[in-house]
């Protein structure tokens, strides 16, 4: 078992998920267990550890799938529901599933009574290389994404690969997607090696689960709050929520996954950062030529690029009005608080479009 151990947050990979878990859950002696699951990881995931928590006082909660639980009414049911099985500060949730799980969960731990503990086990390659890792969690307020939440620490972060042997294919190309994002804010040979990779070959794919992993990790030791280095994760994030929120708003949660609505959000930012920094172009064009195989992107009119560029008010890295992209002058050479123009925004939703 590959592991990083930090005084806040342990972050175990490997094929020993059971005996990390006992361990960690043995170590915390809970008053009681709640594990909280979708009923897609209810389905293909607890029963990998359901047997082996019958020696504590185990509660199972199963919400619906999908980006629409991330909310207060989801949280506030969870909380009631907390209150009348008798949590106490001594309890301890499981958060087994995606990244709505891993994000609702620690909201709902981090804020009942002040704050329980949690422990993630991801069970999606997007949680495993992203949200289950760094302490992010919340809820979206309408189609606003995570606009309500707090920064706070997981007990530790089982990811045990397998778990992702049941996972659809369009959710791994979701996960990939922020695993390629690693590769841009950091080293040319990660960039490589992730475009590279095929999510049908999941045999190697642990080596690459980890090194993600120590990117973030890395990232978020050194800026916990946010402040500086941190903002580099959202790379391809500000257009792409913006994208995410009116798809969400408009069409439903089913019709752009996260991660597909980053890839878009990573190619305009690629565009801009090669308008505004001289970013290789070549590189804007490989990336484009790799995720155009697994991801088709939507296309917008004029007035629905309008609609996407008013939702960047909502934007979370933006302060006194002004919208701050984090934009790349050369892989893993980015550029904090980049102001954009609207009309060079258009024209990167123009070139994407006619590509
Ligand atoms: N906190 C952070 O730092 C951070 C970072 C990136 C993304 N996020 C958030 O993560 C969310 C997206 O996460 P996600 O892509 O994991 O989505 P998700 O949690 O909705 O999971 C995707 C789908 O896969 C199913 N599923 C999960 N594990 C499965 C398995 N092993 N087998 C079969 N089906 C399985 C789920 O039930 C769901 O239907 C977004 O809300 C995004 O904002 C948070
Ligand atoms: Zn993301």
């Amino acid at each position: 078992m590959r592991s990083i151990n930090h005084s806040n947050e342990s972050i175990f990979c490997g094929d020993e998920l059971v005996p990390t878990l006992i361990n960690l859950v043995t170590k915390k002696a809970p008053s009681l267990i709640v594990v909280l699951t979708d009923e897609h990881t209810k389905a293909h995931c607890y029963p990998a550890i359901a047997p082996h928590l019958r020696q504590w006082k185990t509660h199972l909660i199963c919400i619906p799938s999908g980006e629409s639980s991330k909310s207060i009414t989801q949280s506030e049911a969870l909380w009631v529901e907390l209150s009348q099985l008798g949590a106490d500060r001594d309890s301890l949730i499981i958060n087994l599933g995606g990244g709505v799980i891993t994000d609702l969960g620690g909201f709902v731990a981090a804020t009942y009574q002040r704050g329980i503990d949690f422990l993630n086990i991801p069970t999606t390659l997007l949680g495993m290389v992203d949200a289950a890792i760094g302490g992010k969690c919340g809820v979206d307020l309408g189609p606003l994404k995570n606009q309500i939440g707090v920064i706070t620490s997981a007990l530790g972060i089982i990811i045990y690969p397998p778990f992702l042997n049941t996972l659809p294919q369009r959710e791994l190309i979701s996960g990939w997607i922020e695993m390629i994002k690693h590769g841009f804010i950091t080293e040319q040979d990660y960039l490589k090696a992730t475009l590279l990779f095929e999510t049908s070959d999941l045999n190697k794919i642990e080596s690459l689960i980890w090194a993600s992993v120590m990117i973030k990790n890395k990232i978020v030791q050194s800026d916990s709050s946010e402040k500086g280095a941190r903002k580099t994760l959202n790379f391809g994030h500000t257009l792409g929520h913006a994208i995410e929120s009116y798809g969400l708003h408009t069409h439903g949660q089913n019709w752009i996954k996260h991660g597909e609505a980053i890839a878009l959000g990573m190619a305009l930012a690629c565009y801009l950062s090669h308008k505004l920094y001289a970013f290789p172009e070549q590189v804007l064009n490989n990336y484009l030529w790799v995720v155009r195989k697994h991801v088709t992107f939507p296309k917008f009119d004029k007035k629905e690029i309008t609609t996407i560029i008013d939702y960047l008010k909502y934007d979370k890295k933006n302060s006194h009005g002004a919208v701050n992209f984090v934009l790349l002058k050369a892989i893993g050479q980015e550029v904090l608080d980049a102001k954009v123009n609207s009309i060079l925004i258009y024209e990167a939703f123009d070139f994407i479009n006619q590509e």
